[in-house]
């Protein structure tokens, strides 16, 4: 059956806990979705994670428009949420109302993602049918404003105004809210207080879903993972030897053989 922003809406009240992961391709989103992820984003960390760039803000709406796409043609339950790209939405109303109709429209996306206090925004997409995931804490796309890539909410003050926050994202009609790079405490109190769920990524283990980055869920990367990270598997690892291992069979005359063979 596939999930929609009720049904996340019931986890919380159930105290049921929940996964989403970030997807950006076909065969990627086809494989999550089947092993029944419930949530699926495709996230503005495509353009680290897939298209080489130093961080998010260079990625487009075409090219997020690309990757919803792929994604939701490879899903058949999940809830697909379009992550809007820097610029597409802190310009104007009309302009945020115009972009997060695109996903919708040409990516199939069933939700936009947006960061940060985007009162306004957030109830004029939600008024007009548009579900709405928030996002507070540490908000990549301000990674300059912030001065890099700093856990929040660490003092009384800043904790206290990442719940105000919190609190009129729900009032603007927020179906979920994603906390990123905020204290145990701070996850734990914004989770209390709201009534939609929060999914956390290094905010601890008491939010109500919690998400991972795909390429540091399946152990892509080459370097280190960041601290709230887990990867699952290591997939750096089984490409590279299975690189090696075919370069080996050409290189001896071991690929292709009879079977790989017409006559
Ligand atoms: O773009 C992204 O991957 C995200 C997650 C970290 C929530 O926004």
């Amino acid at each position: 059956m596939p999930i929609t922003v009720r049904d996340l809406r019931n986890f919380k009240q159930r105290g049921e806990r929940f996964a989403m992961l970030t997807a950006y391709d076909y065969p990627t989103a086809r494989l999550l979705d089947e092993a029944g992820i419930p949530v699926l984003l495709v996230g503005d960390s495509v353009a680290n994670n897939i298209l080489g760039y130093e961080t998010t803000l260079p990625v487009t709406m075409e090219e997020m428009l690309h990757h919803t796409r792929a994604v939701a043609r490879g899903t058949k339950n999940a809830l697909v949420v379009g992550d809007m790209p820097f610029m597409s939405y802190q310009t104007s109303l009309e302009e945020g109302i115009r972009n997060a109709g695109r996903f919708l429209k040409e990516g199939g996306a069933h939700a936009v993602k947006l960061e940060g206090g985007m009162y306004e925004l957030t109830a004029a997409l939600v008024d007009r049918g548009i579900p709405v995931m928030g996002h507070l804490g540490l908000t990549p796309q301000s990674v300059h404003a912030m001065g890099g890539y700093r856990v929040q909410g660490r003092t009384e003050e800043d904790a206290n105004r990442l719940l105000d926050g919190a609190l009129s994202l729900e009032k603007a009609g927020v179906f979920s809210l994603v906390l990123e790079g905020v204290p145990t405490e701070v996850g734990r109190r914004i989770t209390e207080a709201v009534s939609m769920p929060t999914i956390g990524i290094g905010a601890g283990p008491h939010c109500d879903g919690q998400v991972l980055v795909v390429n540091d869920f399946l152990g892509l990367n080459t370097g280190t993972y960041p601290r709230f990270a887990k990867p699952y598997a290591n997939l750096a690892e089984v490409i590279t030897s299975a690189a090696k291992e075919f370069l080996a069979d050409v290189a001896e005359g071991r690929f292709p053989n009879e079977a790989h063979s017409y006559h």
